[in-house]
């Protein structure tokens, strides 16, 4: 049989031609339930779709292929899949994370935490001993890491975290909503893999979903899938439609709106209104060498930068631009840039001068032209 790639996968996805009539897209099938036949005995694979569906199910085994991984599952957002990831953790056990990363997940550890639910460290990322000495050998159940990391764009080495992990016994999960396809943790020693499939995964700003997907189909597999179907954060049957169709383009997205973010990044870089450019893509950016070695396709559509001027500087550019809209999210056609300290919570380590941009598929000469009118001369 000819060699389909992950690419053919994904514009394939679904593998489907109707016997009937030929038609080439899978069809959205919205039942909740389904019928058993004489014997009693459910007539096909499904029962309640609280448990799965068809649509659903196909989707999950495109995602797994894409990632790698033994078996995936679709949540009704990003953080119900972080929800059922840490349901999965022991009463009392240890969990270790990063700093900084997405504010929501890491609010849901804190307030876990205060709970007396989990035991949790956070480390930093100035050194990537940071992570080892985090971890608690024998008592640290998960490893929850995201690269990059949002929103500095810092890269946590996925085989290093692996083997620190691994070492001490517990699991490690990789949040790798930001760069889709080209960093792919299981192939790189991760136990978990987890997207925000709102963003690139569909790509389309139009639905929010998540997905968590297994190297091994063991006991914590058990118990995700587990929470998922007794909590019911499965995503519905037209948002996965949905999904399966944003996923046609997911890798000429990703292509194309990484080529964009590296420009945008060489332009900041060398522009007197702008400061700290952070891009893995940027030679010079303390991530760089790290992700050469674990991402293999551009280096995704976020970057970040700071505005000469301070608060106000930073107010008056994210009000002046024309093509980029000011908006939060990430991953979508379209660009967003985003003035972050509106949205990160009291005590943020975040600079108020910080804009955060997720670059889209417009031409890039476009999108630098607009940033050229809006930035302090
Ligand atoms: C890196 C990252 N992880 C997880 C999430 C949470 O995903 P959702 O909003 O789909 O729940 C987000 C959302 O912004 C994110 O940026």
């Amino acid at each position: 049989m000819t060699h389909r790639s992950r690419e053919t996968e994904a514009v394939h996805a679904g593998h489907f031609i109707d016997p009937h009539d030929g038609a080439v897209v899978p069809p959205l099938q919205m039942s909740t339930t389904y019928a058993r036949g004489r014997s009693y005995e459910p007539a096909g694979d499904f029962v309640y779709s609280r448990y799965g569906s068809p649509t659903v199910s196909t989707v999950e085994s495109v995602v797994a292929d894409l990632d790698g991984g033994a078996e995936a599952r679709l949540f009704s957002s990003g953080l119900a899949g972080f929800a059922a990831v840490l349901e999965s953790v022991p009463t009392g056990a240890h969990v270790v994370a990063p700093r900084i990363m997405y504010h929501g997940a890491q609010s849901w550890l804190r307030r876990l935490h205060d709970r007396g639910r989990i035991e949790l460290t956070l480390f930093g990322l100035d050194r990537p001993e940071e992570l080892v000495e985090a971890i608690r050998p024998g008592a640290t159940d998960l490893l929850w890491i995201e690269t990059p990391v949002n929103p500095t764009w810092d890269v946590i080495d996925i085989r290093a975290a692996a083997s620190a992990a691994h070492e001490a016994g517990a699991v490690l999960a990789v949040d790798a909503t930001v760069t889709p396809v080209t960093t792919r943790p299981i192939e790189l020693g991760a136990d978990l893999t987890f997207h925000s499939a709102t963003k690139a995964y569909n790509g389309h700003s139009d639905l929010l979903g998540g997905i968590v997907i297994t190297r091994d189909l063991d006991e914590r597999w058990a118990q995700i899938c587990e929470a998922r179907d007794l909590g019911g954060a499965i995503l519905g049957q037209f948002e996965a439609w949905l999904l399966m169709r944003g996923m046609r383009t997911l890798f000429l997205r990703v292509d194309r709106s990484s080529a964009n973010a590296q420009a945008i990044a060489e332009f900041l870089a060398a522009h007197p209104g702008a400061y700290d450019v952070r891009y893995p893509g940027l030679p010079g950016d303390p991530g760089h060498e790290i992700a050469v070695s674990q991402m293999d396709r551009g280096f995704g559509s976020m970057l970040s930068f700071r505005v000469a001027g301070g608060f106000d500087a930073a107010r008056r550019l994210v009000t002046s631009t024309n093509v980029f809209i000011p908006a939060t999210s990430l991953g979508g056609v379209e660009s967003l840039i985003e003035h972050r300290i509106a949205v990160e919570p009291e005590g943020s380590a975040v600079p108020d001068d910080l804009m955060r941009m997720s670059v889209g598929i417009e031409p890039a000469d476009e999108l630098i032209a607009d940033l050229e009118q809006a930035l302090p001369a």
